[in-house]
């Protein structure tokens, strides 16, 4: 059976984003392959959260996890610290990262700009933690957002680097995996490119919001004054709103839609509010499940403590044929 990894950072509530984009695929994947899903707390240390903020935010994710329909029995479902052989493999692996590879990576190259005074180390050799993530479990598949891309491509990198240097088979190469085929960027409500948390309180569409915000910041989202000919193509704006619509809506509803864009009837208004309707109805069974998982501390502790027993297992193991490989062979 082929395995899978993926990891998201617990940063704050999860969104259309992170669902269409991550967990939907996990929820496929764990039905047909050996799959480990986590939480990667120690990835998000990188931003300084307060320890308060770090533990709530990784019950949060938790229960997103679980209350979008990841089954703790049918997958490995954990916490990054959970795992200390992560840390120890980190450790080994950064060795073979250098310094020159890392800076040109896309993600620290952004966050030199946007946390210009927290330019830690961390932050330089990320790619080589969400490398071991991967690689510490053997993975032949990551399903991410197109975000994670050049990730996957170091990753890549790392594990043939390693398997090269030792004259080893001990990594396989990880290739993304795509709900759809392709990977896919859910639009943010801002047009500032993908749904991000860290896109302002209008952008993102969350799980665990009530609906009025949501159905506000829907209605809210830019337009402009409608098309001026028949069958025109649609600006981004317009375009991101119909793709929003085709992840929560019936097809019969973006048709209609569509076809009244096409012929220059549509009303942007009544638009936004079939938008807002199918998301509130696509969110609300999920959002109780979340609330109700909140509160049964007994039940996250359950699963957190079954996922870290089965993740540890199977990273001990890899680490210690990297261990053997390496030359660090025991003298007692
Ligand atoms: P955010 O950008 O809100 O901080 P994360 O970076 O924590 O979200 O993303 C967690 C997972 O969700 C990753 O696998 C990422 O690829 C996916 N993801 C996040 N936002 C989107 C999006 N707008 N479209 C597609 N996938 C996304
Ligand atoms: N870097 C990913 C993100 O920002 C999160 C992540 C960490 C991850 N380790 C991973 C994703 C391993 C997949 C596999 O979204």
């Amino acid at each position: 059976m082929k395995t899978v990894v993926s990891g998201i950072r617990p940063t704050g509530k999860l969104h259309l984003g992170n669902y269409f984009g991550a967990v939907r695929s996990f929820l496929e994947m764990q039905e047909n392959y050996n799959a480990y899903f986590f939480i990667a707390d120690i990835h998000s240390l990188t931003t300084h959260p307060t320890p308060e903020d770090l533990h709530g935010n990784v019950k949060q994710v938790l229960a997103e996890y679980l209350a979008m329909g990841l089954d703790p029995e049918k997958s490995t479902l954990f916490i990054q610290s959970d795992v200390p052989e992560i840390s120890e493999l980190y450790t080994i692996m950064n060795m073979n990262a250098y310094l020159g590879e890392l800076e040109r990576s896309a993600s620290f190259k952004e966050k030199v700009k946007s946390q210009r005074n927290n330019v830690n180390a961390g932050l330089l050799t990320y790619p080589v933690l969400m490398a071991v993530d991967i690689l510490v479990h053997k993975a032949d598949f990551v399903p991410v957002g197109k975000d994670q891309e050049q990730h996957l491509e170091m990753t890549r990198t790392y594990a043939k680097r390693f398997n090269h240097m030792y004259k080893s088979e001990v990594f396989p190469e990880p290739q993304a995996y795509s709900h759809s085929g392709k990977l896919v960027k859910v639009p943010g409500l801002t047009n500032q490119g993908k749904m991000s948390k860290s896109g302002g309180e209008n952008d993102a569409i969350f799980f665990d919001d009530d609906d009025k915000p949501t159905h506000k910041k829907i209605m809210r989202a830019v337009t402009d004054s409608g098309p001026e000919k028949p069958n025109q193509d649609k600006p981004e704006a317009i375009q991101n709103l119909f793709d929003l619509m085709s992840l929560v809506s019936d097809e019969s509803t973006v048709a209609t839609f569509d076809a009244a864009y096409n012929d220059c009837s549509i009303r942007y208004g009544d638009f936004k509010k079939q938008l807002s309707e199918d998301t509130l109805k696509f969110i609300a069974p999920i959002r109780e499940k979340i609330r109700a998982l909140k509160s049964d501390d007994a039940y996250l502790s359950k699963v957190a403590e079954l996922g870290a027993e089965k993740a540890r297992e199977s990273a001990r193991k890899t680490l210690e044929e990297v261990l053997q490989i390496i030359g660090f062979r025991k003298f007692y």
